[in-house]
């Protein structure tokens, strides 16, 4: 089965084809191609994504990623094809709003072979509106002129379901449910009870900014660039790698730098990463000129960040999975990239005798790899009574 997928809820836009086959989990699956365009450089001045810019750079990025996603699955064939009225009159209601990018996707339809693909996947939310708004729309034409089925997919279970993608030298075995899955990324903290496929329960979310939201906050505070995670996590290094005698002769005022760890304690498992964010920025505020301009201000700042995220991130995955007698542990979500997340996940899971699932580093970020691959089992379960959505879909699009 070919199923093509489209990923657009942020500021990646991902297009995707996957020969996916078999009854058992995880299903034979050979990614054909896995394309992802970032718009980080054009959200960089912003500190942040920029919804308006983040439709726009869609709008301009979906053709041609999918022209050369074709061209890889060797079906990007130039042949005229007559659509009847109705498919035109449908497909111009689509784009009405944009209607340059119509034509653009128009033509294309309308001077390429329909490839053989046997549904489309696109997703559905959570996400920002716009720019989730421009991959439907887009996946919509797309199923409208060649007459291929379309399914929605919800944005976090098809991260949870990234961890059984192929990976290099490493074959993920099917799980023993319950799973806690922690799905950590720029726009979402959840903790997920996994029952079984298909049967999702969030638990716990944050009530205020995302893991990764604060990682990129934080770093804009101390200068370190945009996304926040990667410079953080690579400050913080430099910081650990400090020797002993060396860390002695380091101001004291920035050895004893302390951040709090927002409701590591509280009776349930939801998140708040605002306050961690508004610390570190009084923090900056009120230390001196002469601290802030040490070389290892910043490093030992990054250090306390990251720990303190994780701190709470992994405390209250292993609350939930003490609670829910889970059999092993997910982690999903651009933050999943972080190392010391895993390492500290990974030893818990060890001690405890607990299975251990994350995405390889090419799934961890946003793409539509996994989104095609989330779609296989909807498809496969019945669309009109799979259970999928306690994970409700933020976004009421239109299917
Ligand atoms: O899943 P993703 O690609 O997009 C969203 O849905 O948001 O996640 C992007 C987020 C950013 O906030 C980025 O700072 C964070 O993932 N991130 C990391 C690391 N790599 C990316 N956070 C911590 N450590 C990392 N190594
Ligand atoms: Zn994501």
């Amino acid at each position: 089965m070919n199923i093509l997928g489209i990923e657009t809820s942020c500021d990646d836009t991902g297009i995707a084809i996957l020969e996916i086959k078999g009854e058992k989990f995880p299903p034979e699956t050979k990614i054909i191609a896995n394309l992802v365009s970032s718009q980080v450089a054009v959200h960089r001045p912003w500190g942040g994504v920029v919804p308006s810019l983040a439709k726009r750079e869609h709008q301009k990025h979906l053709l041609p990623l999918l022209k050369e996603a074709l061209k890889q699955f060797g079906q990007f064939d130039k042949q005229k094809i007559i659509l009847d009225k109705e498919q035109i009159a449908g497909l111009k209601n689509l784009f009405e709003r944009n209607p340059q990018w119509g034509k653009e996707v128009l033509d294309f339809l309308q001077t390429s072979r329909p490839p053989k693909i046997d549904f489309i996947a696109v997703t559905q939310g959570p996400g920002l509106a716009p720019a989730l708004w421009t991959g439907v729309i887009f996946a919509q034409a797309l199923s409208f002129a060649w007459k291929i089925p379309l399914v929605p997919v919800n944005h976090l279970e098809a991260h949870i379901l990234s961890c059984w993608l192929p990976q290099p030298n490493y074959s993920p075995q099917k799980p023993n449910y319950p799973l806690i899955a922690l799905v950590v990324s720029g726009g979402h903290t959840q903790l997920i009870l996994v029952k079984q496929l298909n049967h999702y329960q969030i638990i716990g979310e944050t009530r205020d900014d995302a893991a990764g939201e604060c990682f990129d906050k934080t770093a804009r505070v101390l200068g370190l660039g945009y996304p926040g995670g990667p410079p953080i996590a690579q400050a913080a290094k430099k910081w650990q790698n400090i020797s002993k005698s060396q860390r002695a002769k380091i101001p004291t005022a920035i050895q004893e730098i302390k951040l709090p760890r927002p409701m590591i304690y509280a009776k349930n498992w939801d998140f708040s990463f605002s306050g961690l964010k508004t610390a570190v920025f009084y923090l900056d505020q009120k230390l001196s000129p002469k601290i802030k301009e040490s070389p290892f201000y910043s490093l030992k700042m990054a250090d306390e960040i990251q720990k303190a995220i994780n701190d709470v991130l992994v405390k209250k995955t292993m609350k939930a999975v003490q609670f829910y007698q889970a059999k092993g542990i997910v982690l999903g979500g651009g933050v999943s990239a972080n190392q010391q997340l895993k390492e500290r996940l990974q030893k818990e899971c060890q001690q405890k005798g607990l299975s251990f699932f994350k995405p390889s580093l090419s799934y961890a970020m946003d793409n539509a790899a996994m989104i095609a691959f989330a779609a296989y089992f909807h498809q496969r379960e019945s669309l009109s009574d799979r259970q999928v959505l306690q994970l409700q879909a933020e976004a009421n699009l239109p299917f």
